[in-house]
């Protein structure tokens, strides 16, 4: 019987150098409704593609003859330094693009020293990911129904040595994913997420006639607020960022809520189609968060110069989502490692050329 769909590369070809390159292999690697899944966003995914057509627009500036001597792009963190400013982002399920999942990028973001924020809806357990980790590892938290629940994953994320917690709080409930229903996405028997394991999920919800399909029921009504954040601050001592805010008000209450940094984020266009562009909706965040907090973007990067841009407009670092999941289903753990390498490059490549030879010298001048 032939295959659905190839296996990961042994070996990288020469002629993939780019993040594109990868995307394109990317679909031939997985199945049909894991690809619809991984690379498909809400509703007309209008979000998904002005993520990176708003990053396009952007020009920028050129400085010759700097002084390039020390240059790095080193940053620091919530105290960790990391080697540059692209982290990976929390992406669910990792096993649906290759067998070895959350390890294989695990493997890679050590091998590169990249920060990882490793999801909740993880299909690897997180005390196994952390045990492969030599690089700083973040928890992605999903607030639980049960507070219960939420205590157990914050204790396990503590004791198996992550550096913070990062509370996506623009999911209450899934986007309209057209294109996963199209395909009829379900998770195959052989993944799940295994750090849930025993949390029993709400009940099932059939509405009646003339209900609504969403209000009313459990869902909404045990959704997190911002009552639930306050009470996460009492439990941890670790950090807590908060991803997926997209506006200045709601940054003024995450910040006077304690929280120790911000994402602005919006899934990646996968939850609530027609929201801008995270690199449209940066500038206001920045402004009102005023230098209190870091204050990082993810959403539609796909190059360095993209990167840069995020940097140029307040941004203290990066983080990628689908560039390198495109990378782990093409070729495992080098794949992620290479995409790492390609992003950075084009990182520092962009900085020699614009003259800014630390992350501190990238601010608004060197845009056009
Ligand atoms: C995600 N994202 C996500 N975010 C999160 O907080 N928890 C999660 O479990 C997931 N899962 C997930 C699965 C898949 C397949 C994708 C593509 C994304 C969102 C992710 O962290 C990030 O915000 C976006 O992926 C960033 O956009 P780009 O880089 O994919 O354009
Ligand atoms: C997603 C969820 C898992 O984006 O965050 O698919």
């Amino acid at each position: 019987m032939r295959p659905e769909f190839l296996s990961p590369l042994m070996r990288i070809p020469p002629d993939i150098v780019s993040v594109a390159d990868y995307e394109s292999l990317a679909c031939k690697h997985m199945s049909a409704s894991a690809w619809a899944y991984i690379s498909g966003g809400a509703a007309d995914e209008v979000t998904l593609a002005e993520n990176h057509a708003a990053f396009t627009r952007l020009r920028l500036k050129q400085r010759v003859l700097a002084d390039l001597d020390g240059a790095n792009s080193r940053v620091t963190i919530l105290g960790d330094t990391f080697e540059y400013p692209i982290l990976l982002a929390p992406v669910a399920y990792q096993k649906l693009a290759h067998p070895e999942g959350e390890r294989a990028t695990a493997l890679a973001a050590s091998a590169l020293q990249a920060g990882m924020v490793v999801s909740t809806q993880a299909s690897t357990t997180l005390e196994e990911i952390a045990a492969t980790a030599r690089a700083p590892i973040w928890f992605q938290l999903y607030l639980q129904s049960d507070r219960e629940h939420t205590r157990t994953l914050v204790r396990r994320a503590e004791e198996a040595g992550y550096r913070a917690l990062v509370v996506t709080v623009d999911a209450p409930v899934n986007g309209i994913r057209n294109r996963e229903q199209r395909t009829g996405f379900t998770l195959p028997s052989e993944v799940a997420a295994v750090n849930l394991r025993g949390m029993r999920p709400l009940a099932a919800h059939t509405a009646q006639a003339g209900a609504s399909p969403l209000f009313g029921g459990p869902l909404l009504s045990s959704a997190p607020t911002w009552e639930d954040v306050e009470w996460l601050m009492g439990l941890t001592s670790l950090p807590v960022l908060l991803k997926g805010i997209t506006t200045d008000s709601d940054a003024v209450l995450a910040v006077n809520c304690g929280a120790a940094g911000i994402i602005v984020s919006n899934h990646g266009g996968r939850t609530l189609d027609t929201l801008p562009a995270t690199i449209d909706a940066l500038p206001a965040v920045v402004r009102a968060v005023d230098g209190r907090v870091p204050v990082l973007l993810d959403g539609g990067i796909r190059r360095g110069t993209d990167v840069f841009k995020a940097l140029a407009l307040g941004a203290t670092a990066t983080l990628i989502g689908r560039p390198y999941i495109y990378a782990l289903a093409v070729a495992g753990a080098p794949g992620v490692a290479h995409v790492l390498h390609i992003l950075r490059t084009e990182l520092e490549v962009a900085m020699a050329l614009t003259g800014r030879p630390t992350i501190g010298d990238i601010d608004l001048s060197a845009i056009w």
